[in-house]
């Protein structure tokens, strides 16, 4: 991604709140002291090295790092395989009869898989891939709800070196079309259908308008979940419990070489059709197992929720890989949280124990949206520790999933990281760092993150820029599949040997990181450069704002004008005068340059399937421009609501 715009970001929101771990969780945590932020920057290469002693490896490595920028390669020579290291290594202990995975459908069903279990469907669906004629190398393509087969389908094709590309189920016939044929699956598993707040997604329809005309996929493998009718289609499609029947119980696991891929994840960027980020398996599975480990202070008894989807890469890096890999027992929950109540999140805390839950700001804002009286119903005691991922948490939120949630006592993990880092890159470590809200703190040992100007050069605490990795790290995507150029362009161009996150950010005296939001959304105002991120902070900290979307209008004078999108809580009203106030509001949080220029009320937000609000789209309203693609907005309806609405007030 080329920059064009100066660099340098305005750090203007202050938050002085901070949070010290408890006494008694600083002496249970799994890490106690901060030694190894020292240990790690004398020797990063050293420190990586005896992280891969957590794994299991057929034949061990020979050189950590060969690095020929921007290509890298990890754990250079070792041999291992992915889905032993989270299964077969287990069932030599008494994990093998420990929980796995714990599902809740949608319907309140729910199923328990314990290490011998999970091990013995992923080998019997190993021997049905290969039965198909999948070997190491073949892709596979997984278009599945939230149930215990998509964990089952990766690791079937871990264990026999076929990499996966997983598709979130809530994506389209044509995005499914498309990353099939990007990938040149030959395989494609599904469902009848998948359940949505009580209704079903069709997705073996969705499938078969999907295939029409692909020449790509010889099998279809079709998991029976819902029941409704579909088309099968002879010498094709197979159901899945047809096919395991007579699959053999046990499958030797393919030897893999640590560069070998792993899984092809594909994300859309801001432009252009979506890139299949690349995955290998040595230095991810370090990446993972070991952040996993630190960041959510793993204990043999935790019950770990994460909330994502496996469609994402936190699904695959914080549900299935890191989490299996270190034997946790992993809540995996089918539905949505307003489904058939909005209680249903502490429902299910409640009713499995759960104490890790690992969720999205863009969920925080909408539990408090619609107020603290459903977790309030619920027995929360059990959770001990918070996280969060996906966008900047604004302070507002992190106070309050502290307080409702984590009943003022849990430590709360703010994580960023991307889909190209594969691993968590900056966050609190629980039992050591003291939290400041709205902040992921500091870079994870090993990892070397820093805030540039321009020019590559680091710029002075107190200061913002944008946000780089200065060093390679064991999970880094290893390119963009079938397009090693757009790898370079898109990540290594701007400087050599840098790669660049898109991001801007600040960070604050002590040295702690403030993500100001992706660079592109920052808004120039009269030469003042404002990160979206600080001006929805400031609006959603006024009590009645649910959340916010500002974008930059070009504007004659001031080269942009903010503009904001707002939606208020449930319950309460735009009122006269709303507008000037929480201009106001914004003026004395920030200063009076991030003033909002514009402020338009909406029921909802553009947002993508994973719940980030498309700015582009709305910036394309503000300025009267045809819409950009729309192929991975949720709900298309809110787009026209925003343009009427917005014609009609300008
Ligand atoms: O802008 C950052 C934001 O999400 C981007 C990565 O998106 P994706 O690849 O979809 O992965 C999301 C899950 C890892 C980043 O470039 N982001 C992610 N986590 C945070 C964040 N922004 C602020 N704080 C975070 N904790």
């Amino acid at each position: 991604m080329m920059v064009t715009k100066e660099l340098e970001l305005e750090a203007l929101l202050q938050e002085n709140r901070h949070f010290e771990p408890s006494e008694e969780f600083r002496n249970n945590a799994n890490v106690k002291t901060p030694d190894l932020y020292n240990e790690s920057s004398e020797d990063r290469i050293g420190f990586w090295a005896k992280q891969s002693e957590r794994l299991t490896w057929i034949e061990p490595w020979t050189k950590v790092l060969d690095w020929e920028p921007p290509f890298a390669q990890w754990f250079v020579g070792g041999k291992l395989n992915a889905a032993y290291n989270c299964l077969d290594r287990h069932l030599k202990s008494w994990r093998r009869n420990k929980a796995a995975i714990l599902f809740e459908g949608e319907n309140g069903d729910s199923r328990v898989l314990t290490y011998q279990d999970l091990y013995r469907e992923v080998s019997q669906f190993a021997n049905v891939l290969k039965s198909m004629g999948i070997k190491k190398g073949d892709r596979v393509t997984i278009y599945l709800p939230m149930i215990p087969e998509a964990a089952i389908a990766m690791l079937a094709c871990a264990r026999i070196g076929a990499p996966h590309s997983v598709i979130f189920g809530g994506f389209s016939a044509e995005s499914l079309r498309n990353r099939i044929e990007d990938a040149q699956a030959k395989v494609l598993i599904t469902s009848d259908g998948s359940f949505r707040k009580g209704n079903i997604v069709p997705l073996k329809s969705n499938a078969d308008i999907a295939l029409e005309g692909v020449n790509c996929i010889e099998h279809v493998v079709v998991v029976k979940r819902t029941d409704n009718k579909v088309a099968m289609q002879e010498g094709r499609d197979i159901w899945y419990h047809d096919a395991m029947k007579n699959a053999q119980l046990t499958c030797p696991v393919e030897p893999m070489d640590a560069e070998d891929v792993l899984f092809i994840l594909y994300t859309s960027g801001t432009t252009g059709k979506p890139k299949g980020v690349v995955h290998t398996t040595g230095g991810y599975m370090v990446g993972v197992s070991t952040t996993h480990d630190w960041v959510f202070d793993l204990k043999e008894e935790d019950v770990y929720w994460c909330t994502a989807d496996v469609g994402w890469i936190t699904g695959h890096s914080y549900i299935v890989y890191g989490p299996l890999a270190n034997g946790a027992t992993v809540l995996m929950y089918e539905g949505t949280p307003d489904y058939p109540a909005k209680d249903r999140n502490w429902e299910i805390i409640e009713k499995y124990g759960v104490t890790i839950l690992y969720t999205a700001p863009t969920a925080i804002r909408t539990f408090m949206k619609w107020g603290p009286s459903y977790p309030q119903g619920r027995d929360l005691s059990s959770l001990r520790l918070l996280g969060t991922v996906g966008e900047p948490i604004n302070p507002e939120a992190w106070i309050w999933y502290h307080k409702y949630i984590g009943g003022e006592r849990c430590p709360i993990v703010d994580t960023w990281w991307q889909t190209e880092t594969g691993m968590i890159m900056m966050t609190p470590l629980p039992g050591i760092t003291e939290t400041k809200p709205g902040s992921c703190t500091v870079p994870f040992p090993g990892v070397k993150v820093e805030i540039v100007d321009q020019a590559g050069n680091p710029v002075p605490k107190g200061s913002g820029g944008l946000l780089v990795v200065r060093e390679p790290w064991p999970a880094m995507l290893r390119t963009v599949y079938n397009d090693p150029d757009r790898y370079v362009s898109t990540y290594w161009s701007n400087w050599k040997e840098i790669y660049f996150t898109g991001d801007g950010a600040k960070w604050d005296e002590e040295g702690y990181f403030w993500l100001l939001g992706r660079v592109d959304d920052v808004i120039n105002v009269s030469g003042h450069r404002i990160g979206t991120a600080e001006v929805e902070s400031s609006l959603v900290d006024y009590p009645l704002v649910a959340e916010a979307a500002c974008i930059g209008k070009d504007h004659e004078v001031k080269g942009q004008a903010i503009v904001c999108f707002v939606t208020l809580k449930e319950g309460f009203k735009v009122m006269d005068g709303l507008v000037d106030e929480l201009k106001q509001h914004v003026g004395k949080k920030i200063g009076a340059i991030a003033r909002p220029d514009d402020i338009f009320f909406t029921a909802e937000l553009p947002k993508t399937r994973s719940g980030k609000i498309m700015r582009r789209l709305l910036r394309d309203i503000a300025e009267g421009r045809a819409l950009g693609d729309v192929s991975t907005l949720a709900d298309a309806a809110v787009l026209d609501f925003l343009k009427r609405k917005y014609n009609e007030e300008e």
